[in-house]
């Protein structure tokens, strides 16, 4: 194998070397990550089947992409974290013994590229040279992988002149696990069948992921990287690393407050990072910019002020319900440059799923290449369908997006979707409330999900599939980063997804959901009014700017924001029965918290609200 000569990183040669040994591939493809590159490799897919190429005319170099119909979504239950002992990965992380897991994978992986490319792939998360980024080398067997990698994050030579001789770099082994034999005809889309691992080292700072090329299993920045090694780097360096989106709102007087945002899956997560006020917000000046729509790394600058990235460069969003009245910015974003998985095919050579139109097209073909009429029981789209396109293209993207510095975080958002006892809004008393409140963050399972559907399912600041460590660690982490700063973000807790006895929403959500941004910024600048209820600072009807939405009762909000003390107390025994799996490194401070919230219910009426007028 011939090391281009530009690739001074020792490790970097020596690793590459040592993993060719290993995989055996037929040749290895140093990635340049120039446009050239990607479009050859595009190419090079169209003819191999694995690409088609979507109707230039109305969709501009972009490409639908179909999986294997066994590799559709990350698998958590084959996600490893193989930390030296047991105890550190904690109760809500598969673990297997480094070692034996090491064993495995060396089995797997020798020979695991034969009849095949090994592409290297130097990228860094967030700007190059921003003192918050960091950088990685993805080793892969999957062209696929290798131009998503392109869109996902930053990627290309500059890489390895950023590195020279001995800069630090994650590495990064991926492998489809599908060997070809020779004049073995290979298939679409390759994956193993029976085996998939993606292991995680956290002390060793190595990922390994084998049997899967979709999505989080496969580009490893973003999950793998970004939330999982990069929260035990956070750890252990001082900051933060959290899968939350990242938004600008600047108000009519010009000035920009940043808020980061975590959510589960399935909480409209991508349409908040892209919100729209309503019409007269609009008019009167308000902004709102997307700075990302998934991951934020956050580090304490020298004021004391928290500065954050988006790790990422491009969006890998759920397909089905987008749409130009669900997220015009996302349609936007998607309008070229941009590879499709598992989504339908129109007979003009362009995309659609649910939710896109209100009709479907008379004939589609669907996610598993077959014919699809709107008669035909099911799915057109895989609902786990995937769009990856840089994040260049959003209209709303925010000016400092780029900014190596980040942009400073004035406020965090948690939510979930709950039908009850969470109210639309309220601020936590003050951090260790804050991490208490995300700490037992829920949500209700969606039919994509796994679980029942309906049920509560607890998700600790969104990172229950994503921490790389212990996560009453993790939960000391947030307490102890909270006291070494100054004037710490305030904390804020929505609930969108709230209903009525008959099981309608009360909130319409999206481009409303700025009213209660507003106060949220507002009031993290010590500006807007509140009232104290039994959970935290809430605001009133009054607090709330209701400029064109005059049906909208202070019945209606009255409704969403009150605290039923029966609920409330069957909530705090379904946090009780998480601090139990978690009681050995549970940090105290959120037993007593719970306390605190269980007597303040009991000083408070049994349904406590807002006044009448
Ligand atoms: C994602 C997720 O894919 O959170 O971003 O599941
Ligand atoms: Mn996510």
């Amino acid at each position: 194998m011939d090391i281009p000569g530009y690739v001074t990183n020792a490790k970097l040669r020596s690793w590459v070397e040592e993993m060719v040994a290993l995989c055996k591939p037929d040749h290895v493809h140093w990635c340049d990550g120039t446009q050239d590159e990607y479009d050859r490799l595009c190419e090079q897919m169209v003819e191999s089947g694995t690409f088609m190429r979507l109707n230039a005319g109305k969709r501009p170099n972009s490409f639908l992409t179909r999986s294997d119909p066994g590799d559709v979504a990350r698998v958590e239950d084959r996600t490893f974290i193989c930390s030296r002992r047991k105890i550190d990965a904690g109760p809500t992380n598969n673990w297997v013994h480094p070692g034996e897991m090491k064993e495995t994978l060396a089995g797997l992986f020798n020979g695991c590229m034969r009849g095949r490319t090994m592409y290297v792939i130097p990228f860094s998360m967030g700007p190059l040279g921003s003192p918050i980024a960091h950088t990685g080398v993805e080793l892969t067997d999957s062209p696929y992988v290798a131009v998503s990698m392109r869109i996902m994050t930053r990627m290309g030579r500059a890489v390895y002149d950023a590195l020279g001789h001995d800069g630090e770099f994650i590495p990064c082994m991926h492998s489809v696990g599908m060997p070809l034999e020779p004049g073995q005809q290979d298939v679409s889309w390759p994956c193993n069948k029976e085996n998939k691992y993606i292991v995680h080292f956290p002390e060793e700072r190595a990922i390994w992921s084998y049997g899967s090329g979709y999505g989080g299993n496969a580009l490893l920045g973003k999950k793998c990287f970004a939330l999982r090694i990069a929260s035990v780097l956070a750890r252990d360096e001082g900051w933060l690393a959290e899968h939350m989106l990242i938004l600008g709102v600047e108000n009519p007087e010009g000035e920009k407050t940043y808020v980061a945002a975590a959510f589960p899956s399935a909480c409209g997560k991508t349409n908040f990072a892209m919100l729209i006020p309503p019409a007269d917000f609009q008019e009167e000046g308000w902004k709102v910019t997307t700075v990302g729509d998934d991951i934020a790394w956050i580090k304490p600058g020298a004021d004391g002020k928290l500065y954050a990235i988006n790790p990422e460069s491009g969006f890998f969003g759920v397909a089905p319900g987008t749409s130009v009245t669900s997220n015009p910015n996302a349609m936007a974003s998607i309008r070229a440059n941009t590879i499709f998985t598992n989504v339908a095919l129109t007979d003009d050579g362009d995309v659609w799923w649910e939710g896109m139109t209100e009709e479907p097209p008379a004939h589609l073909i669907d996610w598993m290449g077959q014919d699809w009429t709107p008669g035909s029981n099911r799915k057109v789209a895989h609902p786990n369908a995937r769009f990856t396109a840089p994040i260049s293209q959003c209209p709303v993207i925010d000016a400092a997006a780029d900014d190596p510095q980040g942009v400073p975080i004035t406020a965090f958002i948690f939510g979930g979707r709950r039908a009850n006892t969470v109210p639309l809004v309220y601020q936590a008393f003050n951090w260790n409330y804050g991490v208490y409140a995300a700490a037992t963050m829920g949500s209700e399972t969606t039919a994509a999900a796994a679980g029942k559907l309906g049920e509560v399912r607890r998700d600790p600041f969104a990172m229950l599939p994503f921490i790389g460590y212990h996560m009453a660690d993790y939960f000391n982490h947030w307490l102890n980063f909270g006291r070494n700063l100054p004037n710490p973000p305030r904390i804020f807790c929505v609930n969108w997804f709230r209903r009525d006895a008959n099981g309608h929403f009360l909130w319409p959500g999206f481009g409303d959901n700025m009213r209660i941004l507003k106060w949220i910024v507002e009031r993290a600048r010590g500006r807007a009014t509140s009232i104290e209820s039994p959970i935290g600072w809430m605001p009133r009807y009054e607090d709330l700017d209701w400029r064109g939405m005059p049906g909208f009762s202070r019945q209606l909000f009255n409704e969403l924001m009150s605290v039923d003390r029966n609920a409330w107390q069957q909530e705090l025994l379904s946090h009780e029965e998480m601090f139990m799996k978690l009681y050995d490194r549970l940090p105290k401070e959120l037993v007593f918290i719970r306390e605190l919230i269980l007597s303040s219910l009991w000083r408070s009426p049994e349904r406590w609200g807002l006044a009448p007028e």
